[in-house]
Order: structure tokens, then sequence, then C-alpha cells
């Protein structure tokens, strides 16, 4: 009964110009629970024969059977699963994974058949003890003697069964003493039924074995057996047996936890990497979150300017240096407007400035003449007293309605001031009503605002008909740019020209929401450049630790890793980078939102949760993205290769 069997191997290395011959039409057999030792001197290709049967190489002509089935006809993925069911190998150098625990290490092979953690390391721990390793469990292989080293890879050879053990030079990296009890190890697992392909250039290690194949420059010269001694296979181990959704949920969670110890065993690293994600999302969730809060209180401070309100200044427009002087608007115009249908009313503004005393206090001020349409048009709200009647502002009444700010400033503690007699200019005006505290303080929040009737303006305090401006409140129902255009038509035809420039509330407010919309925009590219600086990061770390552990992802290959098992190790490590920087950047802008709403009245930050899912969406799905190439690297890579690199 031969379980392996090569008949007529060769293998070349190299291409056309500097192709070497290393193994020259190589036939035999090996029987189940056979010992057999390969032995030959350095460059005979020993090595090279072991890659071949332990299925990390492949011949380049020739077949080979394992119980009687085609290698050559496998796919990648029956080859590792026979990697990984099938062999244990046992490497000169140990191979263990230097970030893992002796237990870890011998469990590895477990990892990849599917055997659940619980069992994993029972089964590890029982095998290490069994090759006095019991006290060792948790060291890491850097703490472990050559010896232990070696005994370690021999548990990790059984993890799985390891019905062939495959040794290369097993005790060329110890010393005789240790040699020996590696030897003696090896020895008893031959008598409990491992078939055993041993591989040395001593012959004193090869006579320990049934049988010895001698190899010369890569064709066998001698082929001999010493003793027949083969034995049935004690340790059978019951491979885990799951349905599909199991499998991949205990795949994820496996690979998930090599990741999280992949992170963690580089912690450095990972921080650095996860840095650029760090600040790229901070920044993209932070602007949106600035951006939302400083947009909804413009828009507040827009809507206190009222609706659908058009001033009319005189003059050519802003800047026109002679706009205080020209005195062209007429309490006419703004009666006559007042009459149009498409407007709901129309009041005059008069300025005033000069000083205001109360009791012993005096200081400066400037006082505003309007309608009493004013305050419904502008939105003010009472908090004290009433707003002036149209019949006050027919008959010239000293009546005044001054805002919060006015009221702390003259009457500091006095709560209440209606009824008080100020002086405006000599003038005394009896204060009626107070106006709410500004809800959103925009730029002018801490002026001082009084308002009188116009007409008490303009003939109490100013001695003149002037007029300042002219208040219109369109209809709802008319679009304000219509109306704009009508009310040019009639003032240019009243007045004979344009000496007159308007203020359209609504196209400010368009305006301002468009502007604010544009830098917000602005501001989210710089972000998501950032943002693509760091997932670039990613990538490029992801790339240089797959190089780094190209020897590792060898070892895992090896033990019985298969393509997607790795793809899968890479991309989880590297979303979890992402994940992880993602959720730390959204902490992070919490934690300057959070700042800023307490310490600064200017500035808030409205964090909405669609803006941190989408930015931690796209965390992931970039990780996916930009980690997709470095892992297909990493998957891609030939076992053999791979654990030949430094
Ligand atoms: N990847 C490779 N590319 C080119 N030549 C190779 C490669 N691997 C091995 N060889 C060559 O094949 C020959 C056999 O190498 P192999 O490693 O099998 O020898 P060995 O018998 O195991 O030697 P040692 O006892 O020193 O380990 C050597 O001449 C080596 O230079
Ligand atoms: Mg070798």
């Amino acid at each position: 009964m031969n379980i392996i069997e090569l008949k007529g191997i060769n293998k070349f290395f190299g291409s056309a110009g500097s192709r070497v011959h290393v193994l020259k039409d190589v036939d035999f057999s090996v029987r189940r629970g056979d010992f057999v030792a390969i032995i030959g001197q350095s460059g005979s290709g020993k090595s090279t024969l072991m890659n071949i049967i332990g299925c990390l190489d492949t011949p380049t002509s020739g077949s080979y059977r394992i119980n009687g089935v085609e290698v050559g006809n496998m796919d990648k993925d029956s080859l590792a699963e026979l990697r990984c069911k099938t062999f244990g190998f046992i490497f000169q150098r140990y191979n263990l994974l230097a970030n893992l625990r002796a237990r870890d290490n011998a469990a590895l092979p477990a990892v990849y058949s599917g055997l659940d953690s619980e069992s994993q390391a029972k089964r590890a721990s029982e095998l290490l003890e069994s090759l006095d390793l019991g006290d060792k469990l948790n060291n890491r292989p850097n703490e472990l003697s050559g010896g232990q080293q070696q005994r370690v890879s021999i548990a990790r050879a059984l993890m799985n069964g390891g019905e062939i053990i495959l040794a290369d030079e097993p005790t060329g990296a110890s010393d005789s003493k240790s040699g020996e009890n590696v030897m003696g190890i090896i020895k008893s697992l031959h008598r409990r039924g491992h078939t055993v392909v041993l591989v040395t250039h001593d012959s004193r290690i090869a006579s320990q074995a049934g049988r010895i194949i001698e190899i010369k420059d890569g064709r066998i010269v001698s082929d001999s057996r010493r003793s027949s001694e083969f034995y049935e296979l004690e340790d059978r181990v019951e491979n885990a047996k799951r349905g599909r959704f199991d499998a991949l949920k205990y795949g994820l969670l496996e690979s998930l936890s090599m990741s999280v110890h992949a992170i963690l065993s580089n912690k450095m690293r990972s921080l650095l990497t996860m840095l650029g994600i760090i600040i790229g999302i901070a920044s993209v969730v932070s602007v949106v979150a600035l951006g939302n809060a400083s947009q909804a209180k413009i828009m507040r401070q827009i809507s206190s300017m009222g609706t659908n309100t058009i001033d009319i200044m005189p003059g050519r427009g802003f800047g026109d240096m002679r706009s205080g002087k020209v005195k062209t608007l007429k309490v006419g115009d703004s009666d006559y407007l007042g009459r149009q249908s498409f407007i709901d009313n129309s009041t005059p503004n008069v300025t005033a400035s000069g000083t205001l005393v109360y009791e012993n206090r005096s200081l400066n001020a400037d006082l505003s003449g309007v309608g009493a349409q004013f305050f419904d048009v502008k939105g003010k709200k009472i908090a004290k007293g009433r707003i002036f009647s149209k019949d006050e502002v027919a008959n010239l009444e000293s009546v005044v309605v001054i805002d919060d700010n006015t009221r702390r400033e003259v009457f500091e503690k006095e709560p209440n001031p209606v009824g008080k007699i100020i002086l405006f200019n000599r003038k005394p005006l009896k204060i009626i009503g107070v106006t709410q505290k500004e809800s959103n303080p925009g730029p002018m929040s801490d002026s001082m605002n009084l308002w009188i009737p116009y007409t008490t303006a303009m003939y109490k305090i100013n001695g003149s008909s002037d007029i300042n401006s002219i208040t219109v409140k369109v209809s709802d129902s008319v679009n304000s740019q219509v109306a704009e255009e009508s009310i040019e038509n009639i003032l240019t035809v009243l007045h004979g020209k344009k000496d007159f420039f308007m203020i359209n509330s609504d196209s400010i407010k368009q305006t301002i929401t468009s502007t604010t919309g544009t830098m917000r925009l602005l501001i989210a590219c710089i972000a998501v450049i950032s943002l693509i600086v760091g997932w670039i990061g990613v990538m490029n770390i992801m790339l240089v630790s797959v190089t780094e552990r190209t020897r590792e992802i060898g070892i895992r290959m090896a033990i019985g890793a298969k393509q997607a098992d790795i793809l899968q190790q890479f991309l989880i490590e590297a979303v979890l980078i992402c994940v992880l920087g993602g959720a730390m950047g959204v902490a992070l802008s919490m934690l300057v939102g959070f700042g800023f709403n307490t310490f600064s009245t200017r500035f808030g930050m409205d964090f909405s949760t669609a803006s941190i899912a989408l930015a931690l969406a796209c965390s992931s799905a970039i990780g996916i993205i930009f980690g997709y190439m470095p892992a297909k690297n990493a998957s891609n890579l030939n076992p053999i290769d791979a654990l030949a690199s430094e």
C-alpha cells in the first residue's frame, strides 16, 4: 500500500539560458507507515524533492500520486488542503511565527482546518505537554531554546494528525544531544503509525530509518532497506465538519482575531497608519458638522431679516459715497408704493443720531424712525409693553420702543423701563415697549436700537421731511424679483430717473445660501483629499507589511492556509485599521465639537448620524478597496518562494 508514488520526476530551475536540472528522473514510492531517510550531499536536490513531496513546489515533469490521487491535477485549494490535513512539516529552521505563543504556534494548522478554538487550545496543550513543553505554553519562540522550538514545530506538525511527517534536516540546527532527542521523538512517531520522510546529510541519522534512499546530483543512486516495520496510525484526527455558513463565520472570526493580533503586535506602526485616516475622517466629519451648524445659524439670522422685504435706498448702489447725502426719497414715494396691490405695506425709515440722556447718564445713540408696520415686517417681537400704533405715527407722538441692548445700557438693573422718559437731543421720549432679546446674535448684535414713529423723527428730531430709506413688504403670493422690477419702474417714473437702489432680502438669502454651500463643498473637498492621502498610506503600509511578512505568509501556506485565508486575513487587517481609524476620527471630531459647543459662542458643531455613518461606511469600503491589492499580492505568493524569503 503506497501512500506516496513518484514517477519520472524532473525539476528544472531558472529559465532558458541558465536552466539547472536539479531532479533527474526520480522514481520511488513510500509505503504507508514506513520511515524513509533521504540522504545526499549539500546541493544534491534533497530539499527540492522534499518540497515537491510536501506539495509546496511542483515538478517540471513527472507524476506524483498521494493515496493514488494524481497531485498534478489538483487546484491550489486542494493542495492547501493536503498540506493542511495530510502533511506535517518539520523544518530545519523551525519556521515558527515570532509573535505567537508556543500554544498558538502549535495550534495554527487547526485554524486552517476549521477546528473550534477550545479544541484547538486543548489539543495543542496536550501535544506540547507530551513533548515536555507543558510549562512553556505561553512562551514566544524567542523565549525558547532551539530544541524547544523544534519540539513546538513537531507539535504543530501533529496538530491536524500529520499522517505523513516530512522532516528536512530536523536536527541540523541543534547540538547532538537535542538532535538525539528530536530523533527519538521522530522514531516514536513512526512507531505510532506516522509515515516519516526525513532528509539529512548525516549517515548516522539516516541509519536510524527503516529505508535509506541516497541521492546524488538529483539522481537516486541507491535505495536500501534496513528494517521492515510498518505501524497502523493510532492518532486519527477527526476533521471538523461544519455547515457552509458556520465555516464562513468561523473563518471570519479567526481572521479577525489574527488581524487584531497582528495590529496589536505592531502597535506603533498601526497607529501611524491609522493617523492619516483619523485626521482625514475627523476633518471630514468636523467640516460637515461645522458647516451644518453655521448654515443653520445663518439661516436663522436671515429669517430674522424678515421675509419678502425690499429696502429702497437713495443713490446708485452700495458704496455710493453720496448715498448718505442724497435725499431723493420722499414719504410720498412710500405712501404711493403702499397703495400698490402687490405690496402689503410700506414704511419710510428715518435715522437720527444724537445724545441720549437718562437721569445722570448720557451716551451717543442712533435712532430709527419707522412706521407702525416695521415690527411686523422685520419680525421683531415685543417682550414688555407694546409697539406704537398708526395713530401715534400720524400724530407725531413722542413714544419710543427700545431693544434689550439699550435697556441694559441705559437702565442696567431696572428690568422694566416701560413708562420711563428718556431725552434724545433734549427732546423727551416716552418708552412704551422693549423688544425681545435677539435669540441669534448676528454681527451687529451689541448695537443699541431705538425706534420711534418716522413722523416724530422727521419733524420733531431732525426738523426736515427727508427720509433715508423705504422698506416695503411684498405680498406673499408675489415673486420678489417681479415686485422689485415693478417698484423700480414706478419710482423711476415718479422721480424721472433712477436715483435709488434696492436690497432684496430674498436674493440676499439665496446668495448667502449658495456661498455657504460652495464654501462647505470646497472645505469638504480638501478634507476628502486628506482622507485619500490617509488611505493611500494604508495601502502603502499594507504593501510593506506583505513584503515584510512574506515569510510568515509562506509558513502559513506551508501548514495549510488557502489563498482565500491569506486574502481574507490581510483584507480584514486593512479594513480593521480603516474602521478603527475612522472610529477614532469620529471620536476626535466629537471631542473637538464638544469643545466648540461648550467654550465658543461663535462656532458650533452639529453632528448628523448620517454623516458619521457615511464616514465609517466609506472608511471600511475604502479599506477593502485599498487593502485588496496588497492582500491579493500576499495570497498570490508561491508558498515555496514565500518560505525562502528572509
Ligand atoms: N529556487 C531555485 N532557483 C535556482 N536554483 C535552485 C533553487 N532552489 C534550489 N536550487 C538549486 O538546486 C540544487 C539543489 O538544491 P537543494 O536545496 O534541493 O539542495 P539540498 O540537497 O537540500 O542541499 P542542502 O543539504 O545544502 O540543503 C542546488 O544546486 C540549488 O542551487
Ligand atoms: Mg536542503
